[in-house]
C-alpha cells in the first residue's frame, strides 16, 4: 500500500475526516440570506464522507453535489444517505476540486469544511468562483491564525503543513480582492477539534497499526497524527479553523 491509500484507509473509519460540527455547519448555513425554501443547487467540495452534506440535505431544499476525489469516502456518504432517505438530494461525484463539473453560474452555495487547503485557499476562491450565481454564496473553513503572534516553533510546525496558513483578516482581504463580500467570519469550538476528530482518531491509532503490522509508513502516519494533536493541545489558543461565509458580487 502507498502512503495515500493508506491514509485512506485509516480516514474512511471516521466519522469526520476534519475538525467540525453539525451545530457549526447549521451557524454558517443561518448566515446564508437566500431563500431555502427554493430548489437550490449547492456543491459540498472535498465533502468526505459527508459529515456537512448530510446536514445541509437535512435543512435545504435542492439538490448537493457532493464532491471527492475518494470513492471510499464516496461510498460512505452513499450508504449514509440512502439510511437516512436523502439519496435523491445528495449525488456524489469522485472528481477532482480542481476540476469541477459544474456550469458557469450554476450554483447557489459552495460549501467546503476543511478541504480548500489541498488546492489552496486563495486558488480554490478564485477558481470556484465562476461555478456560483452572482449573489450565491461561499462557505469555507480553513486553518486560521486567531491572534497576532505565536510560538514560533508552532508557527514553523504549520507553515510547513500548509504555508497558506494566515489571520482572519488577511483570509478576508483575499475573499475581497476576489470579487466576494465577506458575510461572517467565526472560529470553530475546541471540542470540534477536541471531541468530533481527536479523540475520535485516537481510538483508532492501536487497530491501525495492528492492521497494518506495525509497517513503517502506518507508524508514520500514527506519529504524525501524535504530533499534530501534541500541538493543539499545547497552543490551541493560536489557531483554530476559521468558518468564512461570503457573498459573490458582481
Ligand atoms: C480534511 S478532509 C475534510 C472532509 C469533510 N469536508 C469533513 O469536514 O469531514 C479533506 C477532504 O478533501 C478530499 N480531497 C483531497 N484532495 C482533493 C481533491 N484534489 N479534490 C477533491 N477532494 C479532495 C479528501 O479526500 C478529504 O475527504
Amino acid at each position: 500500500m502507498t502512503e495515500l491509500e493508506l491514509l485512506i484507509d485509516f480516514y474512511k473509519e471516521t466519522e469526520r475526516q476534519g475538525p467540525g460540527s453539525s451545530n457549526e455547519t447549521l451557524k454558517a448555513l443561518s448566515f446564508i440570506n437566500i431563500d431555502k425554501k427554493q430548489k437550490l443547487k449547492i456543491a459540498d467540495i472535498g465533502c468526505g464522507s459527508g459529515s456537512s452534506a448530510i446536514i445541509l440535505a437535512e435543512n435545504l431544499d435542492g439538490q448537493i453535489t457532493a464532491v471527492d476525489l475518494f470513492p471510499e469516502f464516496l461510498d460512505k456518504l452513499n450508504l449514509k444517505s440512502k439510511e437516512l432517505g436523502l439519496h435523491e438530494k445528495i449525488k456524489t461525484i469522485e472528481k477532482s476540486m480542481e476540476d469541477l463539473p459544474f456550469k458557469n453560474e450554476e450554483l447557489d452555495i459552495i460549501w467546503a469544511e476543511g478541504a480548500i487547503y489541498n488546492m489552496g485557499f486563495e486558488n480554490g476562491i478564485k477558481k470556484w468562483r465562476k461555478y456560483l450565481k452572482t449573489g450565491g454564496y461561499l462557505a469555507v473553513s480553513e486553518i486560521t491564525w486567531i491572534t497576532n503572534t505565536r510560538p514560533k516553533e508552532l508557527e514553523e510546525f504549520w507553515n510547513n503543513e500548509y504555508p497558506e496558513i494566515d489571520t482572519a483578516s488577511n483570509k478576508i482581504k483575499i475573499l475581497e480582492q476576489n470579487g466576494y463580500s465577506p458575510v461572517r467570519y467565526f472560529i470553530l469550538a475546541q471540542n470540534s477539534w477536541i471531541e468530533n476528530y481527536y479523540k475520535p482518531i485516537e481510538k483508532l491509532f492501536s487497530a491501525f497499526l495492528k492492521k497494518h503490522k506495525n509497517s513503517e509508513m502506518a507508524k508514520n502516519i500514527i506519529e504524525a497524527q501524535k504530533e499534530e494533536i501534541k500541538y493543539y493541545q499545547k497552543d490551541k489558543n493560536y489557531y483554530s479553523y476559521g468558518f468564512y461565509v461570503a457573498k459573490k458580487i458582481k
